[in-house]
């Protein structure tokens, strides 16, 4: 007979949970400010790779008013490295907002956290679930694996992404749904994993369609990738004695706000290629030529032997690693 689940799944997380610094531990609740700032962190991003950057945030912002008060530019150079900039943006302007209608509370419910920046429909449910213990459907990129195995889904994705919603749904418990979310989580990053499933470690398998006929790797079913698009741009290291200059991109767009290498000349000089970086986003991969002059120009003009703390995203500061070894 199949397992229940849902009820293997809670029984399984309470003794095999990840330790992870954002979660309760015993009897106390989730800050909910700390269930929202890792949730921000964890999109598109690794827990490992999350971990630190949670340490330093919470170090020094503890609370969602002191985040509130912080200069812009210090929160987005504590962020550098950790890639999708605008979730940096967001960020001040959520806690900003938390601090301004709500009195420095987050509120409770789905719907009025949706109306926050940089909140959608994920970060809404898991931290309704988490931090505040309401039944809410908790969707990401490891629940839809593990459902879609559950369930043996054959529609390919993103098309069956309202079914492992719906499916989703109905494995979600009234009570404990924010254990379950994050028990399917963590199955999914530790046992339910995208290309060798441990199968032989996991609470449910014997409920698990896709592993009943054998190929649970097989799910989520995906549509032929299209090639990502490749692009190409120039980064210029321009050095007036032992300084290198650099400017604040844009506030809208990619690395909208953060400290970079100019992409386009800054000056005339005499500019001399001294390699070139790749480097792959979301939605291209891109190869930049690395130029380096001596010259002088308008920007923030940063001592070169302290650049690993400008906090340039990674991109630039591959290219900037590439041009201070020349
Ligand atoms: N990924 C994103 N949020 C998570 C959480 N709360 N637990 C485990 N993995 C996660």
């Amino acid at each position: 007979m199949p397992v229940d689940t849902t009820s293997a799944l809670l029984s399984w997380y309470a003794v095999d949970k990840r330790a992870l610094p954002w979660r309760a531990s015993g009897s106390e609740t989730a800050d909910p400010y700390r269930v929202w700032l890792s949730e921000i962190m964890l999109q598109q991003t690794t827990v490992a790779a999350v971990k630190p950057y949670f340490a330093a945030f919470t170090a020094r912002w503890p609370t969602v008013e002191a985040l509130a008060e912080a200069d812009e530019a210090a929160v987005m150079s504590a962020w550098a490295g950790l890639g999708y900039y605008a979730r940096a943006r967001n960020l001040i302007a959520c806690a900003r907002t938390v601090v301004r209608e709500h009195g420095g509370e987050f509120p409770g419910d789905e719907a009025a956290l949706l109306k926050l920046p940089g909140v959608g429909a994920y970060t809404a449910a898991a931290i309704a679930a988490i931090a505040f213990g309401r039944r809410a459907v908790v969707v990401d990129g490891n629940v839809e694996r593990v459902v879609a195995r559950l369930f043996a889904v054959s529609e390919p994705m993103p098309g069956a992404k309202p079914k492992l919603r719906a499916l989703m749904d109905r494995l979600t418990p009234e009570r404990d749904a924010g254990d379950f979310a994050q028990a399917m989580m963590d199955l999914g990053a530790t046992i339910c994993t995208p290309r060798s499933p441990d199968c032989g470690r996991c609470p449910v398998a014997s409920g698990c369609a896709a592993r009943a006929e054998g190929r649970p790797e097989a799910y989520p079913v995906k549509a032929p990738k299209t090639a990502k698009p490749q692009r190409e741009w120039t980064g210029y290291w321009l050095r007036r004695g032992g300084e290198v200059l650099l400017v604040r991109r844009p506030p809208r767009g990619l690395l909208g706000g953060m400290l970079a290498l100019p992409v386009e000349p800054p000056a005339v000089a005499e500019w001399r290629e001294v390699g070139a970086i790749d480097h792959v986003f979301t939605h291209f991969a891109l190869t930049m030529t690395v130029l380096s002059a001596e010259g002088d120009a308008e920007g923030e003009w940063w001592p070169v032997e302290r650049i690993a703390e400008a906090g340039l995203p990674t991109v630039f500061a591959k290219a900037a690693a590439v041009a201070a070894a020349a």
